[in-house]
């Protein structure tokens, strides 16, 4: 039996953010596409990631059709809570930055609604399929190659272009000669530990916590979600967290200013992630792209991570809609230098962040007042805090 061999202009690898909203702007703009994911409907809408949106990426939802349930579920922030050594600043994030707010939006009710509008739309997405590899990459007829189930025939993919969407263990960063990319990689020596709770809300802003037990931080979900997070060792079992010592935890780093108690819950689910900070150097090879964490990682502190994805799409998209309707090719040979530029700048803002508000055993004395400094600086100069809320809310396109 011969393979069963299909054909689209963009092939994708992976529907998280990157796919799903680069699927969509392909959509609009006319551009076939199909995309092949791994895992399950049911399990990329269910995965727990953060849930930070940066002003632009919600104004690009609103103006695709896809922010309504955003609108009226999302949690809209003027600005962020920073406190240390008993104290509380708040950043004005909307009045430093001329109105940008903070949208606190779970990553995974965004895949939702671009899986809905997408499959409304009479997209192709297939789920669930295996052994994912890619073809012909050098050349001008890539091909996608998977199978529907483990032991089914194999399927051929044939595009124009693949967009490599997969993440950061996907097959699509490998398939890059490693002689031809550079990976720059920082490993933080601590995790943090999420909890979802059935709890009231303790704070009507995020709550960025540094205390000498270790960073904490405070986020929401829905009026009755909360979501919190505490700085642990990456690899620790999270079997040794019951649930009185991550609420005794929470208490001990949070509830450090006069008057201000934490509300607590029923948690539902809890886990360890680990914290990296990765970028690889080409993002390109021939007619592959990569977009998302299948290019970076960032640490969740800066809340960038699906910020970035769409900011790569975005650009891809553009680079895409040049070559098909004016036979242009400047932006997809600009691709790489052009998306990495953001990129890097919301690596140093996420290593910044999360640099200035961990503590660790490694920290030597002098790096201990290095950060301490840090934190009164920004906490005390209008400029300092204008630059971290410009990073926050999301950093101009150029
Ligand atoms: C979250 O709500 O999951 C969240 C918020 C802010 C962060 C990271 C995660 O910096």
């Amino acid at each position: 039996m011969g393979t069963t061999v299909e054909r689209t202009q963009v092939g994708i690898v992976g529907a998280g953010p990157a796919g799903l909203f680069l699927a969509h702007m392909l959509h609009r703009q006319g551009i076939a596409s199909v995309i092949v994911e791994s895992r399950t409907r049911e399990e990329i809408e269910g995965t727990i990631r953060a849930g930070v949106l940066e002003q632009w990426t919600v104004d690009l939802m609103n103006a695709m059709g896809l922010g309504d349930r955003m609108m009226r579920e999302g949690h809209f922030h003027s600005g962020i809570t920073l406190r240390f050594d008993r104290r509380s600043h708040h950043i004005d994030m909307a009045g430093l930055t001329g109105g940008k707010r903070v949208t606190v939006y779970a990553q995974h009710e965004v895949i939702k609604d671009l899986v809905a509008a997408r499959l409304a739309d009479g997209g192709d997405i297939r789920f669930g399929v295996s052994g994912t590899s890619l073809h012909g990459l050098d050349g001008d007829r890539p091909s996608i190659r998977y199978r529907r189930t483990p032991d089914g025939p194999e399927e051929e993919l044939r595009c124009d272009f693949i967009a490599g969407c997969d993440g950061f263990h996907g097959p699509s960063r490998q398939a890059i000669p490693a002689a031809l990319r550079t990976e720059y990689q920082k490993i933080y020596p601590f995790g943090w530990l999420g909890i979802l709770c059935n709890a009231p809300p303790s704070h009507h802003e995020l709550i960025y916590a540094s205390h000498e037990r270790g960073f904490s931080l405070l986020s929401t979900r829905s009026p009755e979600v909360q979501r919190l997070y505490i700085q642990c060792d990456p690899t620790d079992d999270i079997a040794n967290w019951s649930d009185d010592r991550i609420w005794a935890e929470l208490h001990t780093r949070l509830e450090t200013v006069e008057g201000w108690s934490l509300k607590e819950g029923p948690i539902f689910q809890k886990g360890i992630i680990a914290m990296r900070s990765f970028v690889c150097d080409t993002m390109r090879h021939g007619r592959l792209f990569l977009a998302g964490d299948a290019a970076h990682i960032v640490p969740p502190t800066g809340a960038k991570g699906l910020n970035l994805a769409v900011a790569d799409v975005l650009v891809l998209a553009r680079a895409l809609d040049a070559f098909y309707r004016e036979g242009r090719s400047d932006g997809l040979d600009g691709y790489s230098a052009t998306a990495l530029r953001r990129i890097w700048k919301a690596e140093r803002f996420s290593w910044y962040m999360t640099t200035m508000l961990h503590r660790t055993e490694e920290e030597t004395p002098f790096e201990r007042r290095i950060r301490q400094a840090e934190l009164d600086y920004v906490t005390s100069s209008r400029a300092a805090a204008t630059a971290l809320a410009e990073n926050y809310v999301g950093l101009a396109f150029d």
